[in-house]
């Protein structure tokens, strides 16, 4: 038979569109031509200056590795430093209760991507879908037609703009019924790209739906992103509180949380992140050990040894980790100054924008089909969405904000 393709038949509709990447470049080329191009593109934490957040801590860490530390092969599971650093990082002053109460299994990935991507793959069916918010990181797209899954999707905001738990539990209980499965998953707290942090109340709401449906013997897995919990803007200790709800879930759920070495540590090219799967049921943990490390090896083989270090040493050297906290604190007020003064410009603008509470994005919801374009005209880049524009915070400088609202006013 004639092969008429050099790509394969499932590969045939591949095609990265206005990727968030690409727009990035476009903004980063037009800057060198004029000064008063303002890029809000990038979604990695910059200085005023326009150079990347630095962490002292992680440069002393990365300079100090040896030759082992830098150039072996990992071990497909990470160490277990690492794992034990992540796990007490990710659920802070709660991370005992959830030892005690818990089975868990941490399985290092090639950033918060590669963990979606291999929750995605290996626990729903081929033809699948998930059920996320209506707005979202769009790679989540590509992870799913890349597991040969889809999205299916329930209406994130109420009339008021707050978490729509109404809608959530609806969409489940269909999607649940008519699949016989639900995979969830939830980008929170500060949301990419709204900014939404979900309230402890909307996470109980979220997880007696989980119960609901799992009582119905449907089996229920939480794909919980946390890629920017660290720059929530309450202080650290809170930003954890929302675990104490994983309490309720029933024995037979997985929750897989999504760690990110890019956001916490300003990573963003070691790739390293994590899957930390947590369940009552010990079946259910070496379930998804067995296959987490299998697609490890099958789709990334292993994880940056240099990246994984760096992260454990900080974890396990009490000064180090010391110091990490009080450089998040720095990172985390940039973001803070720059949001308030973004909604400050917003207000003298009367230009509505989604409730901000933390994270490295602001968005504002549009009807302008034409938003991007008329936009890059006017020399301004954003990322464009569903119904919104994203404007990254993480990387816009003090001085161009009322301006980039100014401009936002006129085009929105
Ligand atoms: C919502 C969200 N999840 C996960 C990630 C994963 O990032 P990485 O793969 O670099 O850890 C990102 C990065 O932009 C993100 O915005």
């Amino acid at each position: 038979m004639m092969q008429n393709s050099i790509v394969g038949k499932h590969a045939q509709y591949k095609k990265l569109e206005s990727n968030i990447l690409q727009i990035s470049q476009e903004a980063k080329a037009l800057k060198k031509q004029y000064d008063d191009v303002i890029d809000a593109t990038v979604g990695m934490l910059h200085h005023e200056q326009g150079n990347v957040f630095k962490f002292g801590v992680v440069e002393k860490s990365l300079h100090a590795l040896s030759d082992n530390e830098t150039y072996l092969y990992a071990p497909v599971r990470g160490t277990k430093k690492f794992s034990e650093g992540v796990f007490d990082w990710v659920f802070g002053k709660h991370a005992d209760t959830l030892r005690k109460q818990f089975k868990y299994s941490v399985i290092p990935t090639t950033g918060g991507s590669g963990a979606v991507s291999n929750s995605f793959y290996n626990f729903n069916d081929f033809n699948q879908k998930v059920l996320l918010p209506n707005i979202y990181w769009s790679p989540y797209k590509n992870f799913a037609l890349e597991a040969n899954i889809d999205l299916h999707t329930f209406l994130m905001y109420d009339e008021n703009y707050k978490f729509n738990v109404e809608d959530f539990r609806k969409e489940a209980f269909k999607l649940a019924q008519e699949q016989g499965r639900l995979c969830v998953l939830l980008n929170d707290p500060s949301n990419n790209p709204t900014g939404l942090c979900m309230t402890m109340d909307n996470w109980r709401d979220v997880i007696k739906t989980l119960n609901e449906v799992n009582n119905l013997n449907i089996p229920v897995i939480l794909i919980h992103d946390i890629a920017y919990i660290d720059y929530q803007l309450t202080p650290v200790e809170h930003s954890r509180d929302i675990f104490t709800t994983y309490e309720d879930l029933n024995e037979e759920i997985l929750a897989i949380v999504v760690f990110s070495g890019s956001k916490t540590f300003s990573l963003y090219g070691f790739r390293v992140g994590a899957q930390i799967g947590i369940s009552k049921s010990q079946e259910v943990i070496d379930n998804f050990t067995r296959v987490g490390d299998y697609s490890v090896r099958g789709r990334f083989s292993s994880v940056s040894q240099p990246g994984m270090n760096i992260i454990e040493k900080i974890f396990s050297t009490p000064e180090y980790k010391a110091q990490f906290i009080e450089e998040l604190c720095v990172g985390k007020q940039l973001l803070k100054d720059r949001a308030a003064l973004f909604l400050e410009e917003a207000k003298k603008h009367d230009l509505e924008i989604y409730p901000y509470c933390g994270g490295f994005f602001i968005s504002i919801p549009t009807q302008n089909k034409t938003i991007f374009k008329d936009l890059s005209e006017d020399h301004v880049f954003v990322i464009p969405m569903q119904g919104l524009i994203r404007v990254a915070i993480s990387s816009l400088a003090l001085k161009d904000i009322p301006e980039l609202v100014r401009k936002i006013k006129k085009h929105i």
